[in-house]
């Protein structure tokens, strides 16, 4: 999907991040838009909506089966809904380039169609597991293949209608609950979702806000097949995951006042905000409300001087997204961090744990990837040219060390930033990030 893969960031050293911005719209929500304004019953209206390319896939996806999809123009999109029996069978492959979350929901969302559809996505996303998904679909009854490992391409067969499932989840994935949730929509009787820790639930709510009825008691949330959802407006609030960035890089930079407007505050996936409160940092929340079922606020970030901490676990999964920029924050605090329970940042779109470690020791950072974490000792950065290794999160964090570093960072294949954040550079260099691509 990019065809730059050798784009550099340039990151020098030092500068403080001030100002007021506002970070692109969320991708969970963005992409969750798209899916169920396309099933809906009449026209939804979505503003915000992250002119990425990740969602940027799934709204093609859609718009390839047949929906009737206007702009993104400034963030408005416009979906002409085709009902849960309109989507037309797609003469090519589906494909989702670096998007899990579009390849995961859509195979819960494709396996009761009545056509066959094969999904697809980049050499990243080739490689993501994705069983956890199939395997509990070929329970409900859908027939799915996926190379021997177990990875796309998904090949979806058409299937006589599927059957609800009552599902304990091994991982906490809100990716694997919300496929299921929209295999049940089509499935006969009652499917429940049992996780055993809580995950972002954008699904759930949109889906009541399409005027779909899910139960939520504790951690097990269950819907009934066969009914309707009826289109809406969706406002699509600031994606905290790119707004993280911004958190951690105003903590650690000296001299920072920065505010970050209409950040989504989901309570799902604020957990980065509990882990630099922590740590020691000055978050501010402002402004709260409620848009479209999603709380919001504005955030005001000042540096702060930042300690070691042992994460909890139960924050893992509410900031899943957050640790490469929360490594960035541990390496420069005093003391150790230590983080645990975070396996499944080897699966994410790069082996996060690995290629964080590997780029904060090719700084100078002491930093020990366990199997499921990493113990990183606080100090001074210095400059090193280090690989993304075409994983969006990582590129933008590397890009915040460089407020701390003693010598420039060279980030190298920059070019999936634009998956999640397009015009990282512009917004991060006008807060005052001294940051350029080549
Ligand atoms: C997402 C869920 C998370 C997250 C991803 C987006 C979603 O994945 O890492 O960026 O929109 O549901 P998992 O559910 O695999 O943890």
């Amino acid at each position: 999907m990019n065809s730059q893969s050798n784009l550099r960031f340039i990151a020098q050293p030092g500068g403080a991040l001030t100002g007021s911005i506002r970070v692109p719209g969320d991708k969970s929500i963005s992409h969750r838009s798209i899916m169920l304004g396309s099933l809906a019953e009449g026209t939804t209206h979505v503003s915000g909506f992250l002119e990425g390319e990740d969602s940027l896939a799934t709204l093609k996806a859609f718009k390839v089966m047949g929906v009737n999809i206007e702009g993104p123009e400034n963030g408005n999109v416009t979906i002409e809904g085709v009902g849960m029996d309109g989507l037309l069978a797609p003469d090519e492959p589906l494909d989702l380039g670096n998007s899990g979350t579009s390849m995961r929901l859509m195979s819960g969302l494709l396996a009761g169609q009545g056509f066959e559809v094969t999904l697809i996505g980049d050499e990243s996303l080739s490689t993501r597991p994705m069983k956890r998904v199939t395997d509990p679909l070929a329970s409900m009854g859908a027939e799915i293949n996926t190379t021997p490992k177990g990875t796309a391409p998904l090949i979806i067969r058409p299937v006589d209608g599927l059957r609800s499932i009552n599902y304990d989840m091994p991982v906490a994935s809100a990716q694997v609950k919300s496929c299921l949730l929209l295999a049940g929509i089509r499935a006969e009787g009652q499917t429940c979702v049992t996780e055993p820790a809580p995950t972002r639930d954008h699904t759930e709510r949109m889906l009541r806000g399409f005027g779909y009825e899910v139960e939520t008691k504790g951690n097990k949330i269950c819907l009934k097949g066969g009914g309707t959802l009826t289109a809406c407006d969706i406002d699509v609030p600031s994606d905290i995951s790119s707004a993280a960035f911004f958190m951690v890089g105003a903590s650690i930079a000296e001299g920072s006042d920065l505010t970050l407007q209409h950040v989504g505050m989901n309570p799902t996936r604020d957990g980065v905000i509990s882990i630099l409160r922590l740590m020691g940092a000055d978050i501010e929340v402002l402004n709260e409300k409620e848009v479209g079922g999603e709380p919001v606020a504005d955030l005001r970030v000042r540096s702060a001087k930042l300690k070691g901490i042992c994460i909890p676990e139960e924050y893992v999964p509410l900031a899943i997204d957050e640790f490469p920029a929360l490594f960035v924050a541990a390496a420069c605090a005093d003391g150790e961090t230590v983080l645990t329970g975070a396996e499944e940042l080897r699966v994410k779109e790069s082996d996060r744990i690995q290629v964080m470690a590997d780029g904060l020791l090719a700084l100078g950072i002491d930093i020990t990837p366990t199997d499921d974490g990493a113990i990183i000792k606080g100090g001074q950065m210095a400059s090193a040219t280090v690989s993304s290794h075409g994983d969006h999160r990582i590129a933008m964090s590397f890009a915040m060390a460089a407020l701390r570093s003693s010598g420039t960072i060279t980030i190298e294949d920059c070019a999936n930033v634009n998956t999640s954040f397009p015009g990282f550079v512009k917004l991060a260099s006008q807060s005052g990030l001294k940051v350029s691509e080549s």
